[in-house]
């Protein structure tokens, strides 16, 4: 076991850690304090394996020179500018580079800081655009169990995670919840399982029940990321769109995760080939190096806004750091990074290998299920009776302590590595997790 204390401040109790169990990580802590392409440096300098984008955000690897470069850049060119009423030329620029690579009909751009922001923006949208166009009675939101769509208020509402949620209170009115697409059948299936296409159907019962005039949207991950990762039925989306299109509910695709390179497109949508009316983006969007969020609509949608007297705003909605010159930067350079690298084809064409080397983890001690898609995937374990969440968290710390990065949610595990990466980092991901599953307990 390595001292991992050694470059801990000397007071780690003020800094309240979001999604942490503070008092285990106090008492031993894991610090990165470097990190370049596929690898972060830990304070007793070793190097990790990044299996996780950090936190399936830094598609793009670490240190790369060109977002490096454009932020330098933009700190001493323009720091700041007010995101009311002022604009300045790199959000408007990236903008046009977000609609160019979006899926056809994705014609407008309102930016955030983070995807708890992007869906937040995404709901006050939609509820707006009915009211806006006349039918104001349409209110009530439809989310999916096991859904995540951030923490925020909106967010924790349509969310279908049980913890999320449970502590907070009466969360918003009107919201339902469509079963999630988890069922025993498509156990380790390779990419997108077969059965449950079916499970779309539910939006009818709950469109009989609440009436399509009470009902603005409907938000679901194409692919459900941090729930730990479950792929969409094949048959299930096009369902979804097509009843929400019969019944002029909006679709919110939630691309938080699948936006940027994830399954091997541009985003869940074009990967999956349905398109929603609005999508949300965040973390690859700048690489996750600057926070910064994105919510992209239709011409329909950003239309029905723009009526009134031109010196009036149209939503009253917006952040002080929305379009942020530093992030706008990071943005274009990210893009840039992705299309110059090629980033999305590597993604693309090294999902079988990723696929195989994933899958060669079944019949490991307590491995019940493996997912995958693009380069994502998922390995579930067997939960401890009586300590849910345990075993999957001594794997994480024993992957940590073997030198690559994992993530895990429940007794799942889950990777998403950044797409720079090589078949060699998917041996040394792959095999090194299979040692740690070996010798769990
Ligand atoms: C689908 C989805 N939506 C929203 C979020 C929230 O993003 P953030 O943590 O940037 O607020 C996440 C984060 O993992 C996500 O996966």
């Amino acid at each position: 076991m390595s001292d991992r204390t050694n470059t801990a401040p000397n007071d780690l109790s003020a800094f309240w850690m979001p999604f942490t169990a503070n008092r285990q990580f106090k008492k031993n802590p894991r610090m990165f304090v470097a990190a370049d392409g596929m690898y972060y440096t830990t304070g007793d300098g070793r190097q990790v394996l990044d299996g996780t984008s950090g936190l399936w955000c830094v598609n793009a690897g670490h240190n790369q020179p060109r977002i490096v470069e454009a932020i330098a850049k933009q700190a001493a060119e323009l720091d700041y500018a007010p995101a009311f009423q002022m604009g300045h030329p790199k959000a408007f620029e990236l903008a046009n580079r977000l609609v160019d690579m979006a899926p056809e009909g994705m014609d407008h751009v309102f930016y955030t800081n983070s995807g708890s922001e992007s869906v937040e923006t995404a709901l006050k949208i939609a509820i707006a655009y009915h009211r806006a166009r006349g039918e104001g009675t349409r209110t009530r939101l439809i989310g999916r169990e096991r859904g995540y769509h951030g923490v925020n208020f909106g967010g924790i509402s349509v969310g279908g995670i049980g913890p999320n949620r449970k502590t907070f209170g009466s969360l918003l009115t009107g919201v339902d919840h469509m079963p999630h697409t988890h069922i025993p059948e498509n156990a380790f299936t390779r990419g997108q399982p077969e059965h449950g296409a079916e499970i779309a159907d539910e939006l009818e019962r709950i469109v009989a029940l609440g009436d399509a005039s009470n009902i603005a949207a409907v938000i679901i991950e194409p692919m459900a990321g941090s729930t730990g990762v479950l792929l969409p039925p094949k048959g299930y989306l096009e369902r979804i769109r097509a009843i929400t299109k019969k019944y002029g509910i909006l679709l919110i695709f939630d691309e938080v995760i699948t936006g940027f390179g994830r399954l091997g497109s541009a985003f869940g949508a074009t990967h999956y080939g349905v398109t929603p009316d609005i999508m949300t983006t965040a973390k690859g969007l700048t690489n996750g190096v600057i926070p910064m969020g994105a919510v992209l609509t239709s011409s329909e949608i950003h239309d029905a806004f723009m009526t009134g007297p031109e010196n009036m705003i149209e939503l009253f909605h917006g952040y002080t750091y929305s379009g942020n010159p530093m992030a706008s930067a990071a943005g274009l350079a990210t893009l840039e990074t992705y299309k110059q690298d090629g980033l999305f084809e590597n993604a693309r064409d090294l999902a079988g290998y990723w696929e195989d080397a994933l899958h060669g983890l079944k019949g490991l001690p307590h491995v019940i299920d493996i997912r995958n898609e693009g380069l994502i995937g998922a390995v579930e374990l067997t939960p401890i009776e009586g300590a849910p969440t345990k075993r999957a968290f001594q794997a994480f710390l024993d992957a940590y302590d073997a030198g690559i990065l994992i993530r895990t949610t429940g007794d799942i595990i889950a990777l998403s590595p950044p797409l720079i990466m090589n078949k060699g980092h998917i041996d040394e991901l792959i095999g090194k997790l299979a040692d740690v599953l070996k010798k769990l307990d």
